[in-house]
């Protein structure tokens, strides 16, 4: 039947951009429906991805903590042991709280919400497929595409959701792996490879290139490398993987080098295809309504985030720029603004990017590399965790703090920190970032003592005078 009232935004998809799109919508005034078939809000993010991920990323670091380092803090816990099915019950309430909590923000801001999957069938029209049965036609002024991504299969290597996992499996394990093959050396595979080698699995990260983490800054990422070794995962480089089968309770694998070469064979109890992820467009209707693709197979949109139809709009993951929920959040305000008439408007430069290993890897603005291709004149200034006071009263102090200024005007263009809690400490150089600050503005700017942003300082200093104080 069709829907009596026609609305002014259409949301299908209730993700970080999706659901925070719904959300401010309506608190501009705009009458709101916000779709989604899964079944709960919160999309990929809180459902199967940054939230679960990070449930267990802390329980699994607090086992390691107290297996290898409390002892010498003067902690003892004879044989500390891990209860699995525990572990997952704590991921499994923080995701079901939060996902409850959205329901209750979208009531609580007149969000009417529409449980089904939604087909775009015109300009202004959306066709829900209901998840109680039966069908429901909504007319709409604007309709913002927000379905996400979804893992890019590796062809040769199919995945069951058992032993052949996508992120999603690796989330629910039956048991904890003794071997486990993590097929690509990115955000995915890094975290949650460190997940089960902190709980004991024997870890081999598989790596096209020669190189983790592309997107990274090539000398924190070495840094970075040599820490995931010491804490015992095992990397192979340069290497492909042409072929994975389950037989019995193991997965066999071919591998070989990137640029050919003799085949070997592995073996592993399970095996994480993690080599990144594509957009989720499936049956939404774009081709019968004749919205256009980019040439990665992405919704192209311009920079209002408007499709080549007028009345439609596409963010998040399913057009360019990080696949990452903040910036899925920012694109759906920014485009509910411009749909109210308004300057949405978002700052891709000062997106940050964090992986949620231990330590973690925080990066912002440019990499060195980055600024060399462009040929941009810039100096950098470094300091290492280990010269930090906090770092070494908690020792805790692997790791340093990188950041780019431009030569010439000392304007900031990126900073790359890896330390405990780098999530966290980079987002001082977001904002300072935002308001077009120089180097020497944060090294002027009194940090509280003893802390770990200190050392950002630290940086700040040798960045503007060359020499820092503590180095
Ligand atoms: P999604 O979150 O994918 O949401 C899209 C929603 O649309 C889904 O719920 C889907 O069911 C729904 N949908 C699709 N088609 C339809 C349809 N036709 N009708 C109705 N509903 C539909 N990012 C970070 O920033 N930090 C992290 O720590 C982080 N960790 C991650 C860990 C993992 C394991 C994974 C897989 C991803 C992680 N990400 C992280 C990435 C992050 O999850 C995504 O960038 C983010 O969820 C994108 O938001 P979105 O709203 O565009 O899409
Ligand atoms: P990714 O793009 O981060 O990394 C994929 C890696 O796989 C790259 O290093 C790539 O070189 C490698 N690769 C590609 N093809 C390969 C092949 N055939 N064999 C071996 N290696 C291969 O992708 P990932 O880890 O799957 O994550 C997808 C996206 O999800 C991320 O890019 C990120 O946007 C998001 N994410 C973000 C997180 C965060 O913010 N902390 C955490 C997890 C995911």
């Amino acid at each position: 039947a069709a829907s009596s009232v026609e609305q002014d935004v259409v949301i299908i998809g209730g993700g970080p951009g999706g659901y925070v799109a719904a959300i401010k919508a309506a608190q501009l005034g705009l009458k709101t429906t916000c779709i989604e078939g899964r079944g709960a809000l919160g999309g990929t993010c809180l459902n199967v991805g940054c939230i679960p991920s990070k449930a267990l990323l802390n329980s699994s670091h607090m086992f390691y903590e107290a297996k290898n380092n409390f002892a010498h803090h003067g902690v003892i816990i004879e044989n500390p042991k891990v209860d699995w099915t525990a572990m997952q019950k704590q991921k499994d309430t923080a995701v079901s709280g939060l996902t409850k909590g959205i329901e209750g923000l979208f009531k609580k801001n007149k969000v009417e919400y529409v449980k089904g999957w939604g087909k775009i069938v015109g300009p202004n029209k959306v066709e829900v497929a209901l998840s109680d049965g039966g069908s429901k036609i909504i007319d709409t002024k604007n309709i913002i595409i927000a379905t996400g991504s979804e893992v890019t299969p590796l062809p040769g290597v199919p995945i069951d959701e058992k032993k052949i996992v996508s992120s999603t499996g690796a989330l629910v394990l039956k048991e904890v792996p003794k071997t486990m093959v993590v097929i690509g050396a990115g955000y995915i595979g890094l975290e949650m490879g460190s997940v089960y080698s902190r709980l004991g699995s024997k870890v081999t990260v598989v790596e096209f290139l020669d190189h983790i983490v592309p997107t990274m800054d090539s000398e924190v990422r070495r840094t970075f490398m040599r820490t995931l070794e010491k804490q015992g995962l095992s990397f192979k480089m340069s290497t492909k993987v042409s072929k994975g089968e389950v037989v019995g309770e193991k997965v066999h694998l071919i591998v070989e080098p990137s640029k050919g070469g003799p085949s070997d064979k592995i073996e592993a109890d399970a095996v994480l295809v993690s080599i990144g992820r594509r957009p989720l467009l499936k049956g939404l209707g774009l081709d019968e309504v004749g919205v256009k693709m980019d040439n990665r197979g992405r919704v192209a949109i311009d920079d209002h985030f408007r499709t080549n139809i007028p009345s439609i709009y596409a963010i998040g993951d399913v057009v360019q720029g990080p696949m990452l929920a903040h910036k899925a959040e920012e694109d759906g305000v920014a485009a509910v603004e411009i749909i109210a008439g308004k300057a949405g408007h978002v700052n891709y430069n000062t997106v940050p990017s964090i992986c949620y290993t231990h330590p973690e890897v925080a990066t912002v603005g440019i990499t060195e590399d980055e600024a060399k291709a462009k040929g941009l004149a810039v100096k950098t200034g470094k300091f290492s965790f280990m010269a930090n006071s906090r770092a070494r009263a908690v020792e805790d102090a692997d790791g340093l703090v990188k950041m780019i200024a431009d030569a010439k005007t000392d304007k900031l263009l990126g900073v790359h920190i890896m330390s405990a809690n780098a999530g966290e400490l980079i987002h001082e150089c977001c904002v300072a970032m935002e308001y077009g600050a120089c180097s020497e503005d944060l090294a002027r700017t009194c940090h509280g003592h003893p802390t770990l942003s200190e050392a950002v300082k630290e940086a700040a200093i040798a960045t503007a005078f060359g020499k820092p104080i503590h180095m």
